[in-house]
């Protein structure tokens, strides 16, 4: 609908002298067909025209002729309702679609402007989260997304490398390391000696003492200290690009957080120079309790730096180096309070571009009894979690389509579609739950679901037996569930820029299951019905090719976009 939202606003930008991107944000999509596919309000109209929008609609609409785009147009309340010429509207997305392929719906708004997107940011010596694994497919959708629109983006992985816990990780590996363990399973090796140390200074507080001083070493480069160091995070960094490549995430870059430690003291001093820092008891700090804020901890009484103080020289880094329109962090929503710290200390440092900078949070994954029993100690790991999706996978499509070929690939695609779907089949902030037979209904909310409509395309597809006709008769395409499915595909645009502005790919995975929906319902009908899609009427049936062939474009658009394959058959 963006090319239609243009149309409207260059009317109305003509007629009121109101600005056309303000006016293009503020028309919706209404909820029912019959009050249009398009709609004004004219509330914002209102202060400036000194009149009740309902007024300002009238005269309006008094004032718009339809044309070629517009049927007609009319108004309800406050409302300018458009309805779009149903024959053009079938007959552009048809062709509009087949033009762009893939790059349906993308744009060039993003043209010669940088989003910075860091996500993903697991902890080296720790095992990869559930939680990491929110930020890191919602980060990597957005960066397909905001690619999508013609920026250029990079995808940053802040790998938490740095801080106190390497301290005790190399007291404890002292202690206990086993180089045997370290080689077979780092990840369990380290967690186990770290959860170890842990308890170790709880019991005694003179450990802690001890391994500070190795943490105090490590910042100051003593040389065993930093081997250990870069051998835990060569190592770690192995075991996460494992699961990376299982996501099929990339990133631009993964510095992690060591990379801003020789950038602090620049920081450290402007904070300074600023009088930004004050003392308190047992660290430097940055007041902010007249913005109702905790303290942001810069420096430690011990002299080693902190968390924040890497943030705030990454920061200001990436500005420096990418020159970012905006910079988004995808962080779990414990860390909300710690972000509006970060960015107020930007702010009182000066930096008029923190207002680009968004804190785009999540909630909490909470695992099925099912997934839990995957647990090793006390943790589910996410290796384990995917493999045992996949295999439930395998197991489903073995049963469902005996003599698939490649079972095992489309078992992979399914299993990982399935497990991001989940993911993102809801809005950011909402808590959610993860459970294998949800996930894996392939009738139902899930990943599957929006594979199989997709691969049930394909085979109807595969049937026609020809190429996709380059023309075809859309006059053709008579019935209502036609212009339902062309008014859904021509909407894809719209969601794509929603799904950027509110850092939000759930909008993307709920209209995939909108439109699956759609699809499945016109299949339904023909299915039943004397009239098959592949009619005796070959026109027609071109027609309905055409137009289920575009379906099926977007669905895999939509699919890429999410990190998930689209099989041809499963
Ligand atoms: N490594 C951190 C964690 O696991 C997340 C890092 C978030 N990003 C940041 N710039 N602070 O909690």
């Amino acid at each position: 609908m963006r090319k239609y939202k243009s149309h409207i606003a260059r009317k109305l930008s003509s007629l009121t002298g109101m600005d056309e991107s303000d006016i293009g944000s503020l028309i919706e999509t209404p909820p029912s067909d019959d009050l249009g596919d398009l709609a004004f309000p004219c509330f914002s109209l209102a202060k400036s025209l000194k009149k009740a929008p309902a007024a300002i609609a009238g005269e309006l609409k008094g004032r718009i002729e339809p044309d070629e785009f517009l049927e007609r147009i009319e108004t309800k309340g406050p409302y300018i309702n458009f309805f779009i010429d149903k024959k053009r509207l079938i007959a552009s997305v048809i062709a509009e679609i087949a033009g762009a392929e893939e790059n349906y719906g993308g744009s060039n708004e993003g043209s010669g402007k940088t989003i910075v997107i860091e996500y993903s940011s697991p902890n080296i010596a720790k095992p990869f989260g559930i939680g990491h694994l929110r930020s890191t497919v919602i980060g990597a959708a957005l960066k397909r997304i905001y690619s999508h629109l013609g920026y250029s983006v990079q995808g940053i992985n802040h790998l938490g490398d740095w801080g106190t816990q390497f301290g005790k990780l190399i007291y404890a590996f002292k202690q206990w390391g086993d180089e045997a363990r370290l080689k077979e399973n780092p990840i369990e090796h380290l967690y186990e000696i770290y959860v170890k140390i842990h308890q170790w200074e709880e019991e005694d507080p003179g450990i802690a003492d001890a391994t500070r001083e190795e943490f105090k070493k490590l910042e100051n480069g003593d040389e065993e200290n930093t081997a250990l160091w870069e051998r835990f995070s060569d190592l770690s960094r192995v075991e996460f690009e494992k699961i990376y490549k299982m996501l099929g995430v990339e990133f631009d870059s993964s510095p992690g957080e060591s990379f801003y430690v020789d950038k602090m003291p620049a920081v450290e001093k402007s904070l300074m120079d600023l009088s930004l820092l004050v003392k308190s008891k047992d660290a430097t700090v940055v007041d902010l309790e007249k913005y109702g804020m905790p303290p942001a901890l810069i420096r430690k009484s011990d002299d080693t730096s902190l968390y924040a103080t890497r943030d705030l020289a990454a920061a200001i880094y990436r500005k420096n180096e990418f020159d970012f329109h905006k910079m988004i962090y995808v962080v779990g929503v414990a860390q909300t309070l710690y972000f509006n710290q970060l960015f107020k200390v930007l702010e009182l440092m000066g930096n008029k571009w923190v207002a680009d900078c968004h804190h785009a949070s999540f909630g909490w994954i909470k695992l099925g009894d099912e997934m839990m029993s995957t647990r090793k100690g006390n943790i589910v790991f996410l290796d384990d979690v995917i493999a045992k999706t996949i295999e439930k996978t395998k197991a489903i499509i073995e049963e469902n389509s005996p003599g698939l070929p490649e079972p095992e690939k489309v078992a992979f695609e399914v299993g990982v579609g399935a497990v991001i779907f989940a993911d993102l089949a809801y809005r950011r902030d909402t808590d959610i739950s993860f459970d294998w037979a949800k996930m894996l209904d392939f009738r139902g909310y899930s990943g599957p679901y929006v594979q199989y409509t997709h691969a049930r395309i394909s085979s109807v597809l595969r049937k026609y037996g020809k190429g996709v006709p380059a023309n075809c008769d859309s006059d053709l395409l008579k019935l209502p569930e036609e212009f339902a499915m062309a008014k859904i595909l021509s909407r894809y645009s719209d969601i794509i820029d929603k799904a950027a502005r509110e850092f939000e790919p759930f909008h993307i995975s709920s209209y995939l299951l909108e439109l699956c929906g759609v699809f499945n319902t016109y299949y339904q009908k023909y299915k039943s019905a004397e009239d098959r899609i592949l009619s005796t009427d070959p026109g027609a049936t071109d027609a309905r090719i055409s137009l289920i062939n575009a379906a099926g474009i977007v669905l895999r658009s939509g699919l890429r976009l999410l990190g998930i394959s689209a099989p041809e058959m499963m």
